[in-house]
């Protein structure tokens, strides 16, 4: 073929994360097909969909089998209903949004990179280690990136400190995937006074922010004073309604600004919407009773995770996490290095985790919460035995 491909492809890493790493989990249960294997790699719950989701799909379902109440392309933007139910969901924090700040989406991922559809080549400052999908998406673009790099120093959590008066684009995930590090209200505060004098964007994943335990730690960046001049945020009901399998998540971009029109155009002409019956079982999912239903399920995996705290605890292993977030991020033991744990835990004691440099950061590792009480206890059991406990 003659055709110019996108050349900046050939600067993004040969397979995604993910992809990589269940590569290697198959090819492993090629030569060993008993092995127990536990994962806890990539952040996919597994606890079933609330009885209140499940009814709201059935009764979309059929409404969709009968004339009257049967629906075609649903609103490039999302329906009123499920932009009310986000409206509502925000309110619980004290954040007042408009319907026109709210646009309803396939997923947090999806509108995380396809937002570089109306930026343009600006400077790209994003804190490390990082969901890869901010780094991938803006080489992808061939965009200018900066790494912010989150340490033990700064508790993985990286200000706006001798950063220079330019207007940059800004990535912030708090609660942080993969640390689980977040940030305060005063530290989120010093993001948002840095944008808003220096005429930045500030896009903030909030995927995991139905973990939040401390009263200290925002749930949007709409919670602090400036964010509506300076910011959009992504929201998931991935990991906070397990949805990883349903799709739907929502762009919040607040109306007084530019960018909320150029996005409804974009949107207008690359996206047709979310189902409806989707849409209804996030609006389910959003309602009181939802939240107090996903909220039971996001408790059985925080259980899971203060049990790996406990265990990193007791082997005296630094971590990040356990808390406010389902995943724990640890520091490889023995100086280990990121993909040899990977295959000495794989190996060893069948266990799958993330290597750290899949995030950016070599020497670390990141477990995660999704899994039974059982498996998890289990993987526990073997991880201490192998690390010689
Ligand atoms: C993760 O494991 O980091 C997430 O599940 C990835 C995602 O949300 O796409």
């Amino acid at each position: 073929m003659k055709i110019k491909l996108n050349d900046n492809f050939k600067n993004v890493s040969e397979s995604y994360l993910f992809s990589t790493i269940n590569k290697k989990v198959s090819d492993y249960k090629k030569i060993n097909p008993d092995a127990p294997i536990i994962r806890m790699g990539i952040g996919d719950v597994t606890l079933p969909l609330p009885k209140i989701v499940v009814d709201a799909m059935h009764n979309a379902v059929s409404e969709m089998g009968v004339i009257d109440t049967f629906k075609g392309y649903p609103p490039e933007w999302g329906y009123s209903f499920t932009k009310e139910a986000v409206l509502k969901y925000y309110k619980n924090y004290n954040v007042d949004l408009s319907l026109d700040d709210i646009f309803i989406s396939d997923g947090a991922k999806t509108d995380v990179s396809n937002i570089l559809d109306i930026l343009g080549h600006n400077e790209v400052y994003i804190t490390s280690p990082v969901y890869p999908v901010y780094i991938d998406s803006n080489t992808m673009n061939g965009n200018s990136i900066h790494i912010l790099h989150g340490n033990k120093e700064n508790r993985f959590s990286p200000l706006p400190v001798g950063l220079d008066n330019s207007a940059k684009v800004i990535y912030l995930c708090s609660p942080n995937n993969p640390t689980g590090a977040s940030y305060t209200y005063n530290e989120l505060k010093l993001w948002v006074e840095h944008a808003v004098s220096t005429g930045s964007l500030i896009i903030f994943d909030s995927a995991y922010e139905a973990f939040i335990e401390d009263k200290n730690i925002p749930h949007s960046i709409f919670e602090i004073e400036g964010a509506r001049e300076c910011a959009i945020e992504i929201g998931s009901l991935s990991k906070s309604c397990g949805f990883t399998g349903v799709r739907c998540g929502y762009t919040i971009i607040p109306a007084n600004l530019e960018i909320n029109k150029i996005w409804r155009r974009r949107e207008a002409t690359k996206f047709n919407g979310v189902s409806y019956v989707t849409q209804r079982a996030a609006e389910a999912a959003l309602s009181p009773d939802g939240v107090k239903a996903c909220q039971e399920n996001i408790a059985y995996y925080k259980r899971n995770a203060k049990a790996l705290a406990k265990c990193f605890d007791e082997l005296g292993i630094f971590y990040t996490g356990g808390h406010n977030s389902p995943y724990i991020w640890l520091e490889c033991p023995d100086g280990m290095k990121s993909w040899d744990f990977f295959d000495f835990l794989l190996t060893k004691a069948n266990v799958i985790g993330t290597p750290g440099v899949g995030f950016g950061l070599e020497g670390y590792f990141r477990l995660t919460s999704f899994n039974t009480y059982e498996n998890t206890l289990e993987a526990i059991e073997r991880i201490k035995k192998v690390l010689g406990k």
